[in-house]
């Protein structure tokens, strides 16, 4: 087969270096066979196998951009009927997840390790429950907007993921930011707006360090949650940005 060579996309995350821990080190050696998921690198894999890396069947919710996992753990807890799958780029985040799952018992949890873009293209269409994207990398330099998770570029291709009926939540303390998510998701057919305009925060979103950090420099914080409609799912994730 001839080779195909794929652009490489723009990058909506931080290039993070970091010493991992001793104990994040024992956490990925003994933790991520059971709970680990590796994203295939775009244009190399096919989709993952949801039903043997949960051990069963059950409304799936990705989390883009999951942090130190400590708002994955607190909501898969409280909600044992569905799965909860984070795909995160940072391998000490990764790592303290695998911690969190541990120490918490979760049976419902995984984490995908890689590009978040990525998993999402080989995901099936309408094969999600929810989406939340909280406190997503700001790219506060107009030069950089390019960057934003949440943009016109990648609003179909995760509203196609969704089943009809299931929501996309998002969180940020950036005010351009939310303004201009607000505004690529509405222009989104596949996508409506379940509020008029933005969602009052929600109880069951748990606080991180990231929201914490905003509401102390004075921001305020905005939420966001969309609804899928029934319709076309075209977007293959090929156009990507
Ligand atoms: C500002 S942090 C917020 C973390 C967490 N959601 C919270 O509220 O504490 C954004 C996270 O998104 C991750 N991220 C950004 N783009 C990503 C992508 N395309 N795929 C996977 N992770 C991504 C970054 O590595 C970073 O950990």
């Amino acid at each position: 087969m001839p080779h195909v060579r794929h652009p490489a996309r723009i990058r909506t995350f931080h290039p993070r270096r970091g010493r991992l821990s001793d104990r994040h080190l024992d956490a990925l050696e003994r933790l991520w066979p059971a709970y680990g998921l590796e994203v295939p690198a775009a244009g190399t894999g096919g989709p993952p196998d949801l039903a043997a890396l949960f051990g069963r069947r059950a409304p799936l919710v990705l989390e883009i951009g999951s942090g130190m996992g400590d708002a994955t753990a607190e909501m898969a807890a409280g909600d044992p009927d569905r799965d909860y799958l984070a795909v995160e780029v940072h391998t000490p985040g990764i790592a303290h997840l695998l911690t969190l799952i541990d120490g918490y018992g979760l049976a419902n949890v995984r984490v995908a390790r890689g590009d978040a873009l990525d998993l999402v293209t080989v995901l099936p269409p309408a094969s999600l429950d929810a989406v939340h994207v909280f406190f997503p990398d700001p790219w506060p330099k107009t030069r950089h907007h390019k960057r934003r998770l949440i943009q016109p570029a990648h609003a179909g291709l995760i509203g196609s993921r969704l089943a009809p009926g299931g929501t996309l939540h998002c969180a940020t303390d950036w005010a351009d930011y939310a303004e201009a998510a607000r505004a690529a998701l509405d222009a989104e057919p596949l996508l409506v707006n379940a509020f008029d305009g933005y969602a009052p925060r929600p109880a069951h979103r748990p606080l991180t360090k990231f929201e914490l950090r905003g509401v102390d420099a004075g921001r305020a914080v905005f939420d966001l949650v969309f609804r899928r409609v029934a319709g076309t799912a075209a977007t293959t994730g090929a156009d990507l940005p």
